[in-house]
């Protein structure tokens, strides 16, 4: 049997994204292979949202190409993010490469590659026009009781700094009732968590108009509907678009989980608006104001972008306090990260790349002292856990999450799947520890 192996770079929706490339290549008749070594085609789910994902896949496709060189019968394919921005000259750039398709036409990937993975000769792409929900293709599930639901595709924001929308198009909603089917497969098959995905979920279902009206916050009700889902998670909204009826549905809705990650960017509204985020700082503390007074327990994590061209001391500042002031569970910081073709990458006032090492370190600090205090005042409390597995740093513990999204480490029977009532004992800025509670009697 040949084998396949597929490497991941990037966000959650490449990951799915991932899981259905295999279930395509494992229809075509491939067994997974362990490593790379082993694999007969080598896939590169590609991102490039920074610079650094770029450089790590080329470190990766060089280590491909030796392989090829060795056993010229490897098949390599590249698709996602990456290979998109790069369609043009991808082939030139990486000589080894045989296929490339972008995020949108995995699909073709089973074309190209043709019965048992052979590989055509540099096939590649398709048109822009073609694009297709992935979600239509079979699926490999890497866990047994969370699953990723795509939601939308594309994204029709036009953030200064964002490659996103050049390479995964404009935004293209999943119709509801196709969402709902999915998760009641997945529920019939055992799953117990969903994360909705999609660039920003908040303007889910404008673009279904005039045929089916509807919004994000109906998508919950009809998903916190489904027998068998105990926990509903989505990223990521944008700010912009978080009306109250989302905010109502988050509320009530039992299965929603207390938890959103809400990208920030910055804390300067100047900055926001040369970002062309839309919203000010003073808007993005009053939404978070409206979803805490709705969800008192609301866990809040945000990205962070450090250095946008023209961002001065003060306006770095004004992130820092962004950061103190909302008390975040948790941040994602990034170096601004000039990508080719997008307009911060053509402004005249780029940061120094010794400016930006310097507050990201900053930033970080106070981000991790933040989330640090938050998680302290979590210890004494009990918690509801879903186990994911043994830990990560010591087998004699158990791992799971909180409905928080917070990791618990700690001593118990569970198994995998369960859910489980656990008192928190300690904690670190991004992690609990505890101990599992005796089930308390119905
Ligand atoms: N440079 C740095 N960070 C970026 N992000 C997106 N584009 C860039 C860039 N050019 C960050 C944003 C986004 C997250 C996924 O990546 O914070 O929310
Ligand atoms: Fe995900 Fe963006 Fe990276 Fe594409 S470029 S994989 S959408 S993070």
């Amino acid at each position: 049997m040949r084998r396949y192996h597929v490497t991941t770079f990037g966000c959650q929706m490449n990951a799915h994204d991932s899981e259905r490339i295999k279930g395509l290549l494992e229809d075509l008749g491939l067994g997974e292979a362990r490593s790379q070594e082993e694999a007969d085609v080598l896939v590169f789910n590609t991102c490039t949202i920074r610079e650094k994902p770029d450089q790590r896949f080329a470190a990766h496709l060089g280590q491909a190409a030796a392989l090829k060189q060795r056993d010229p019968e490897k098949v390599i394919a590249v698709g996602g993010c990456y290979a998109e921005a790069q369609r043009e000259r991808l082939f030139s750039l990486y000589p080894a490469v045989d296929v490339a398709f972008g995020p949108g036409s995995i699909a073709h990937l089973g074309e190209w590659l043709g019965a048992g993975g052979h590989g055509i000769a540099r096939g590649a792409f398709g048109t822009g026009d073609e694009r297709r929900f992935s979600a239509v293709l079979p699926l490999h599930r890497e866990r047994r009781f969370q699953a990723w639901v795509q939601i939308s595709m594309g994204c029709n924001s036009k953030c200064a700094y964002c490659i996103v929308p050049a390479v995964r198009g404009r935004e293209v909603s999943r119709r509801p009732g196709d969402v709902v089917a999915e998760v009641s497969r997945l529920a019939a098959e055992g799953v117990r968590e969903v994360t909705l995905l999609g660039q920003n979920v908040n303007s889910w279902g404008r673009d279904l108009l005039p045929d089916v009206r509807t919004d994000f916050g109906e998508l919950l009700r009809a998903v916190d509907a489904i027998d068998g889902i105990e926990r509903i998670r989505f990223t990521s909204p944008h700010p912009k678009d978080f009306r109250e009826p989302v905010i109502r549905a988050m509320a009530e809705c039992s299965a929603v989980c207390e938890h959103t990650h809400l990208p920030a960017q910055s804390g300067s509204t100047r900055v926001l608006k040369r970002m062309r985020r839309t919203y000010s700082r003073e808007r993005y503390l009053a939404l978070v104001e409206r979803l805490r007074d709705a969800i008192p327990e609301l866990a809040l994590t945000t990205d962070l972008i450090v250095g946008f061209p023209g961002e001065t001391e003060d306006d770095f500042e004004q992130t820092v306090s962004l950061v103190q002031e909302v008390g975040f569970d948790g941040a994602y910081t990034f170096v601004y990260s000039p990508r080719s073709g997008t307009e911060a990458a053509a402004m005249a006032d780029q940061a120094s790349e010794d400016v930006k090492r310097e507050r990201v370190e900053r930033l970080i600090d106070v981000v991790q002292g933040v989330a640090r205090a938050r998680n302290a005042a979590r210890v004494g409390g009990v918690e509801e856990v879903l186990v994911e597995g043994p830990s990560r740093t010591d087998p004699s513990l158990l791992r799971g999450r909180t409905r928080r999204n917070t990791t618990v480490n700690f001593a118990g029977s569970a198994t995998p799947g369960e859910t489980v009532p656990v008192r928190v004992e300690g904690a670190t800025s991004t992690t609990l520890r505890g101990t599992q509670l005796a089930a308390v009697a119905a």
